[in-house]
């Protein structure tokens, strides 16, 4: 007990000491960047701040989904000392905001325009009580496949549009002595696939459980057949899956240890970090059955309370830079996300990109776009955090069946509540 009050205390101590060295003319940046394809996306906003003279203090946490990231600002916070800006999904945005700790950016927003260029949808996570609090950096969606061409190819099929072609596809490579499908044994990740398996049940289907958390939907039909799927896709994953970090998983496809891998658009970074290229050595696909709907995961800059007139100064210079539609055109296409707004020309984006941007566009105007649960943009974090106990305990074979898993989900879902 001693020992880990000790620790804490250090780590405190020593988060401190970071925030000291920040100048009030720098920005400082906590997120969970810290992947190939991440990082270089993430140099692109350094090296723009630095040619305005804005230095930057990096926090990195790593983590995908960001999880422990947040553990880490909330003991920023709880210090009396939040970093400039922090990378943030959907609900966590907002619940930061009801709380009062976030700085306000409508002097920025009013002066760019933010209003009519930046989606609804996530003007819904950037803005509270109408006030913006936070800059948003790209549009991820967590409905994608990712496939190795050439272990396409030689499965001699088509590309998956359905469940029952992708099981296809899965069984050949199988045969063909690959592991078919690469996958990490995190909840965030599990929580990922999960989206597009239910998503696949239908687009009013997905907003009832993870969006109105119907407790009908929750605990239905449908959600047990999601689930079952889920286990189905447990059969063609290694033995070595669990704990695995999602970029590893992707260099399995990269290296054509596997055959295709679940993920979002992050998952392009390291394909392209790697020099492969879509269409030659990767596929990109909606996940069977999801073409024309999006489950997604905006990640954007909030902004917190920070003291000085040169630090908001040094933030609202970070936040208009975020903003500028040449910087949304060179982040996003390193990132493998689309940009957060839509006046941003696709021509310098790949095939992959092109096709981001134009689902969006669809999806936004057909009203099948929905926040991701897995990357907080259905719910709020306990939530979110409810659904990942029952979908990971799924995927890890502790149900009997699809509706016991279903039946757990909508209880656990209505405790979180
Ligand atoms: C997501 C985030 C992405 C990517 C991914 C893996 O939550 O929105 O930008 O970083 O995690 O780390």
């Amino acid at each position: 007990m001693r020992k880990m009050t000790k620790g804490v205390t250090s780590a405190l101590a020593l988060t401190i000491g970071l925030a000291a060295a920040a100048r009030a003319e720098d920005v400082e940046v906590l997120h969970w960047w810290t992947a190939g394809g991440e990082a270089a996306a993430l140099n692109v906003l350094k090296e723009d701040l630095a040619k305005q003279g804005i230095g930057w203090v990096d926090m990195p946490v790593a983590g995908g989904g960001g999880e422990a990231a947040m553990t880490a600002l909330s003991a920023r916070v709880t210090a009396g000392d939040p970093p400039t800006a922090v990378q943030m999904l959907g609900f966590d945005i907002t619940d930061w905001a009801a709380q009062g700790a976030l700085g306000n950016l409508d002097e920025v927003a009013a002066a760019e325009g933010w209003d009519k260029v930046i989606p609804a949808a996530l003007q819904a996570f950037s803005k509270y009580d109408g006030h913006w609090i936070a800059a948003p950096v790209n549009v991820h969606s967590t409905n994608w496949l990712w496939i190795s061409k050439a272990a396409l190819d030689k499965t001699g099929l088509a590309e998956p549009t359905s469940w029952d072609e992708l099981i296809a596809v899965l069984d050949k490579m199988k045969e063909n002595g690959i592991t078919p499908l690469a996958h990490g044994g995190q909840p965030w990740q599990d929580a990922t696939v999960f989206d597009s398996l239910v998503l696949a049940q239908g687009t009013d289907f997905y907003k009832a459980a993870f969006i109105d958390l119907d407790p009908a939907a929750l605990g239905g039909e449908k959600m047990a057949a999601a689930f079952d799927q889920l286990l189905k896709l447990r059969s063609y994953v290694d033995d070595n899956f669990s704990g695995r970090d999602w970029n590893l998983a992707s260099a399995m496809v990269i290296n054509g240890e596997a055959g295709m891998q679940a993920m979002g658009d992050w998952a392009k970074g390291e394909f392209l970090g790697a020099g492969q290229k879509p269409g030659v050595d990767f596929v990109c696909i909606r996940f069977p059955g999801t073409q024309g709907a999006i489950t997604f995961n905006a990640d954007q800059f909030a902004m917190f309370n920070v003291k000085g007139e040169e630090a908001v100064k040094a933030q609202h210079a970070m936040a208009s830079a975020i903003e500028s539609p040449a910087f949304q055109s060179a982040f996003n296409t390193v990132k493998g996300s689309v940009p957060a707004r839509t006046d941003v020309p696709d021509t310098a984006f790949d095939d992959c990109g092109k096709k981001g941007i134009k689902d969006l566009a669809e999806a936004s105007a057909g009203n099948t776009l929905f926040g991701s649960m897995a990357h907080g943009y259905g719910a709020p974090a306990s939530v979110k955090n409810a659904t990942y106990d029952v979908i990971t305990a799924a995927f890890n074979g502790e149900y009997a069946d699809g509706a016991s898993a279903a039946t757990a989900l909508a209880e656990a879902v209505a405790a979180a509540q």
